[in-house]
């Protein structure tokens, strides 16, 4: 059987470097130059209302965020299919059969809803929905039998748990589903980018992100006002670069080409690290050095995004495109489920001629 790739992110905001070195980046290699049979990248709207259902025009302002962020990394309608999770109503009949598969208490030991609700101060008021968005998450991977599922480690428990729906839907009513393999991030420090300000995880909420459409003097900005080492007071003292928000983003960032390109004193991060390590080396330097890598991986994001913006009708038209083309596959697997689970009164005709059957001899 062959691969089949999905991915989606929420549309609460304007996507950035951390969705960048998480997903994004990679989901354009994929695209280019890895053998699969298809490629689906979805805007997660449902997943979004669920802690957001009084704000609907945020959600609905997002969508279109995200996908001029999609477009202009460089996503290709043509390979992928990119759609809308609201635009696929057979993902919502999935996630209610899937319901039975799954317990309350498994909901609650789900690791990334618990911090969330803890971030979200929901504690004793968590909207169902919002609960059981692991239960609609594996309606989104399995309505295409995705094998392989691009995401931060973040989303760990979520495959986890796709992986029980599916081996428990499997086991009971055949195998229809497949299950998926997460696909996390090749660089360590690409597994979680940090926030420009030193906290875990750059995140809208902590306002601490660099945005992918960010301008260049934006990004210079908030690169000058990273966070460091805390110890590394005068120029001449040695500096740590672990922790050290700089050099974390430089790891994920730059590359021997950035050297020879921007600061031929060094020939790769190695170097450079060991001197700042030394001490003799001031962090404004560094940052003068990753605001050039920075601004140059993001330049032709920022002009390919002005290109859409220029026709955003044309970025609605793709995106309708692309949720028909999804909707035609949940709709076989839908009919799979339905064969599967015995739902399919009218279509069977050795059911109609059985039933036929006994109360004909009854009289
Ligand atoms: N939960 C994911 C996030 O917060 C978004 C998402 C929804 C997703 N459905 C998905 C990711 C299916 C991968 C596959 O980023």
């Amino acid at each position: 059987m062959g691969r089949i790739i999905l991915t989606g992110d929420r549309p609460t905001g304007r996507l950035h470097l951390g969705h960048y070195v998480g997903s994004l980046r990679r989901r354009v290699e994929l695209q280019n130059e890895v053998d699969y049979d298809k490629m689906f990248v979805f805007i997660a709207d449902v997943q979004a209302l669920t802690d957001n259902a009084d704000n609907p025009e945020k959600v609905r302002q997002n969508i279109i965020e995200v996908a001029l962020d999609y477009l202009s990394v460089g996503l290709d309608p043509s390979k992928v299919t990119i759609f809308i999770q609201s635009m696929i109503p057979e993902l919502t009949e999935l996630t209610v059969y899937y319901m039975n598969l799954v317990t309350v208490s498994r909901l609650q030991r789900n690791p990334t809803v618990k911090t969330e609700i803890a971030m979200r101060n929901f504690e004793t008021s968590i909207p169902v929905g919002f609960f059981t968005y692991p239960i609609s998450q594996a309606a989104d991977i399995t309505f295409c039998k995705a094998t392989t599922v691009p995401v931060g480690e973040d989303q760990e428990p979520m495959l986890e748990q796709c992986r029980e729906i599916v081996r428990r839907f499997n086991s009971i009513y055949g195998e229809v589903l497949v299950e998926p393999q997460i696909m996390l991030p090749s660089n360590q420090a690409c597994l979680r980018l940090p926030g420009i300000d030193g906290n875990a995880k750059m995140s809208k909420s902590l306002g601490n992100c660099i945005y992918l459409s960010d301008t260049a003097k934006e990004v210079e900005q908030k690169v000058k006002s990273a966070y460091t080492d805390p110890e590394h007071l005068r120029v001449e003292d040695p500096g740590h670069v672990e922790g050290n928000v700089v050099f974390t983003y430089l790891d994920a960032f730059s590359s021997d080409d950035d050297f020879a390109e921007f600061w031929p004193e060094y020939k790769n991060l190695d170097e450079l690290k060991d001197h700042y390590r030394r001490g003799g080396l001031g962090d404004m330097k560094c940052k003068k050095f990753l605001m050039k890598v920075l601004n140059k991986q993001l330049e032709p994001i920022r002009v390919r995004r002005h290109e859409f913006e220029q026709d955003i009708p044309e970025v609605y038209n793709i995106l309708k495109k692309g949720s028909e083309a999804a909707r035609e596959v949940a709709a076989q697997t839908l009919h799979e489920v339905r064969e599967a689970m015995k739902i399919n009164y009218f279509d069977d005709p050795d059911l109609i001629r059985e039933q036929a059957e006994k109360y004909r001899n009854n009289s």
